[in-house]
């Protein structure tokens, strides 16, 4: 009987599939959303007087649908297609599953609907207001208890590495969303932080930073350590320095928040910490990253002939240029010139289409096909015209601000020997001009890739015939996972 149950038992792979497919969904509404806020700066007619098309209200629906929808559903599915594979069992429930997939997507709709009406807690990354926070840690607590739970009814002794990253990017992002979230709501679609001033900043930026480093970092790490190797067939590179990698990231990351205050009214010697702990950030990203590329070592002629490989390596060489460019950019000096110009905007970007959209899209074209009892998807051909169009997309958009950037760090600050500005304003914004249309050209590079990747993926479902369901792997007797390989 209880043989007879192992036999049948199949992963859940419908959520995992709901997810693949918002992904690709709300990515192509996010970069829409961010062409056409790239393109107001270009042409600000393009707001047509509307309030709720105006930059100020699209900006923030932007990056939510980016950074929490298109990159939220991606690691959600990505995660809970990893959790079942690696711990050889089946998710603990689905209706708990399904309620944090459909949880998701209306914390998404409310999101769309709330922003461009203006409705803003005003903390960037934490724009939505209180009752969308309220639903958001109810998804999020559901979220934990599957991804826990599975882990904890697993087949195998060992928790593969990559749900380390995963569950670390859920634990963070749950602690960092309540606390940051705190309020006292004065009516339905208004609330005052219990925090103020100086305090209100650090708590917002000790969110926002780590909002990057577990959200746009951590659970990324963990879709590498299980795709990359996959995809590849080989083991990690070095299991050891993936623990040594884990550890030394967790410590660190929470530390380096005030990097995004330096010269502002939190006290001096936090500003000079946060820089220091992004210094030492550098190491452990640059670690993780190496044990990343390495684990192709010895099947490098596979990058000739696999597309979605060539995506997670030029992925990982994205995050190798922000986690440089990062600590670079958290030293005083260096902050100085970059924080009120188009260079953050140019590594916020290598980081997030590069690294972030790279890594998911390669890891979603992997998983779409074996979720339906495929062996790829319709078209490779296909997803190397992506590869190549995206990546074009991104030089262009990260090359663009980077020059848009640093010249405007510089003008802004040349001064005459009379102690004078050598520059007004206008000239810099005219200076900046040109390089708003490569922007724009790169982004629209980048939206058209991802249509590309939509139309691949309906013929990919076109093409599964007979049951969608995949029967759960037995558990290697000797834990063999433990070697690095998933
Ligand atoms: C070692 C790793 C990293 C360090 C030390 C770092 C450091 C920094 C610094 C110093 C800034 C500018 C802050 C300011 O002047 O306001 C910044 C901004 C930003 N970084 Fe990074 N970064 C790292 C990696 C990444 C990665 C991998 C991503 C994305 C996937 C990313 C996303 C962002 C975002 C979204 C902002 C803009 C925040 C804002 O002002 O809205 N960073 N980062
Ligand atoms: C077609 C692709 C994209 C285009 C055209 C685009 C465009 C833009 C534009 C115009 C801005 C505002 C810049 C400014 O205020 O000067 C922006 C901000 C931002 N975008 Fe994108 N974006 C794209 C994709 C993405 C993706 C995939 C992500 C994340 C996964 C992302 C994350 C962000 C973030 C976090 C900010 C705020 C940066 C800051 O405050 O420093 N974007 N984007």
């Amino acid at each position: 009987m209880v043989v007879d149950a192992m036999v049948k038992e199949t992963y859940n792979d419908t959520v995992v599939r709901h997810f693949a497919v918002m992904t690709v969904v709300w990515g192509i509404v996010g970069m829409l959303v961010g062409c056409l806020i790239a393109a107001q700066l270009y042409w600000p007619a393009l707001n047509f007087d509307i309030p709720w098309l105006s930059f100020g209200r699209l900006r923030p629906l932007h990056t939510n649908a980016v950074v929490f929808a298109f990159g939220g559903c991606a690691l959600m599915g990505t995660s809970l297609y990893v959790v079942q594979r690696t711990c050889h069992v089946r998710l603990i429930s689905d209706a708990l599953a399904s309620f944090v997939f459909w949880g998701w997507q209306l914390v998404i709709v409310l999101a769309a609907i709330t922003l461009p009406m203006g409705l803003t807690e005003g903390k960037e990354y934490a724009e939505l207001i209180w009752p969308i926070d309220v639903l958001i840690t109810l998804v999020w607590v559901a979220y934990g208890i599957v991804f826990f739970g599975t882990i904890a009814k697993r087949r195998v002794r060992h928790i593969y590495v990559a749900n380390w990253f995963y569950g670390s990017f859920i634990i963070a992002v749950a602690l960092l969303h309540i606390v940051n979230s705190l309020a006292i709501p004065t009516s339905l679609t208004h609330s005052y932080p219990i925090y103020s001033g100086a305090v209100d900043a650090m708590v917002q930026w000790w969110y926002g930073h780590n909002a990057v480093g577990f959200f746009l970092t951590a659970g990324f790490l963990g879709m590498m350590y299980y795709f990359v190797p996959r995809q590849a067939n080989r083991p990690v590179y070095s299991y050891r320095l993936s623990i040594v990698h884990f550890w030394a990231l967790i410590a660190i990351y929470m530390w380096a928040g005030p990097h995004h205050l330096q010269y502002t009214a939190i006290p001096d010697w936090a500003q000079s910490l946060g820089m220091v702990f992004s210094l030492i950030l550098l190491a452990p990203s640059w670690g993780g990253a190496i044990n990343g590329v390495m684990t192709l070592s010895g099947a490098w002629y596979k990058l000739r002939t696999d597309p979605i490989l060539k995506f997670m390596i030029v992925s990982i060489s994205f995050y190798m240029m922000s986690t440089f460019e990062g600590p670079m950019m958290s030293i005083k000096t260096v902050n100085a010139l970059s924080h009120y110009s188009d260079w953050t905007i140019g590594h916020v970007h290598s980081g997030a289409l590069g690294w972030v959209a790279m890594i998911s899209i390669g890891a979603i074209y992997m998983l779409i096909p074996r979720t339906l009892g495929l062996k790829e998807m319709a078209s490779m051909k296909l997803i190397d015209v992506h590869f190549w169009i995206h990546t074009i997309g991104v030089v262009l958009y990260a090359a663009s601000m980077w020059v848009s950037g640093i010249g405007q760090g510089l003008m802004s600050r040349a001064t005459n020997p009379d102690g004078t500005l050598t520059y007004a304003w206008v000239e810099i914004v005219k200076f900046t001009y040109p390089y708003y249309l490569v922007r724009l050209s790169g982004g629209l590079l980048c939206l058209t890739g991802m249509i590309i990747m939509a139309v691949n993926m309906v013929r990919t479902f076109q093409l599964a015939k007979g049951p969608r369901t995949v029967p759960v792997a037995p558990a290697p007797a000797d834990n063999a996972i433990a070697g690095g390989t998933p």
